[in-house]
């Protein structure tokens, strides 16, 4: 508080300090026929010459000297004679033209520039970002190495670049799955794989698989979902998300910046069961 107050005061002076340093400075500057005090100084170090010096002549000398002079002829100096042009006004038609011009051109350069920013901004703005990894579509690679590495993986590959897993879609479901599922979502389907988004729909967690029921089960509230996302136990509001995909030449796409809704509860198309012990036990909440 004390040391506030002292901060304070400090400001207040220096703020006098520099409004009195202004008000003197422009009272200096208005101030006419007045020497600063540096420049009395400097002339006190100078040779003064004094009337006892050297005999000045008096103003009455210097005017009449200037007189005789001027009798003489010897101080004016006669002007040359030189050769009068006629004086003629600008074409006032041209003047008025160049000044439209002028303030024309200013107007068009002035819209162009104008127009020319917001054209860049909105083409900025409509520009594909150039971003890799998680919200850019991800080449996955070849469906059939696709379905031999969640093989070998046990049922579950995981691919951290897109936040996603990818598992198997039975075929002997994709009649029931057409019935329930999105064109983007039933491309990757047909070809017999399902990307699924990461984060549990409820609050968020990041949703891991489980070997022995070969489901995927949530271990903040204990959220449930079989192999291809759908609900099948706890708090969660519906199935995990998943991506749009396309397959094209046999090579799977994710979409990671196309996230579809999870199918709704009471969706399970492909009917699995839990396939051993669950990992995580019933919901916390
Ligand atoms: S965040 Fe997954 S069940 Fe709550």
């Amino acid at each position: 508080m004390t040391i506030a107050l002292i901060v304070i005061i400090a400001l207040v002076v220096l703020a006098a300090l520099t409004v009195a340093a202004t008000l003197r400075g422009r009272d200096a500057d208005s101030a006419t026929g007045r020497l600063e005090r540096e420049t009395l100084s400097r002339d006190r170090g100078t040779v003064t010459i004094t009337e006892t010096d050297v005999e000045l002549p008096t103003g009455k000398e210097i005017e009449r000297s200037a007189v005789v002079a001027r009798r003489e002829g010897s101080a004016v100096v006669k002007a040359q004679p030189s050769e009068i042009t006629e004086w003629v006004a600008p074409d006032a038609e041209q003047v008025g033209a160049s000044r439209r011009a002028f303030l024309n051109r200013s107007i068009i350069g002035s819209f162009a520039l104008g127009l020319g920013g917001f054209g860049g901004g909105v083409l900025a703005f409509l520009w594909p970002p150039f971003i890799t990894g998680f919200g850019a579509t991800i080449s996955v690679g070849k469906v059939s190495d696709i379905i031999q590495s969640i093989r070998d993986a046990g049922g579950f590959l995981y691919r951290p670049d897109g936040r996603m897993w990818i598992t198997e879609y039975p075929a002997g479901a994709i009649e029931k799955a057409r019935g329930v599922y999105s064109g983007p979502e039933l491309a990757g389907m047909e070809a017999g794989v399902i990307a699924l988004f990461q984060k549990c729909p409820h609050l968020g967690c990041r949703v891991p698989e489980c070997l022995t029921s070969q489901w995927f089960e949530c271990p903040c509230h204990g959220s449930k979902y079989n192999r291809v996302g759908e609900k099948r136990g706890g708090p969660a509001p519906r199935g995990m998300d998943r991506f749009a995909m396309t397959v094209s030449d046999g090579v799977l796409s994710v979409n990671t910046g196309n996230v579809i809704q999870g199918p709704a509860i009471g969706v399970n198309t492909t009917g699995q069961e839990a396939e051993g012990p669950n990992c995580i036990g019933e919901a916390t909440h």
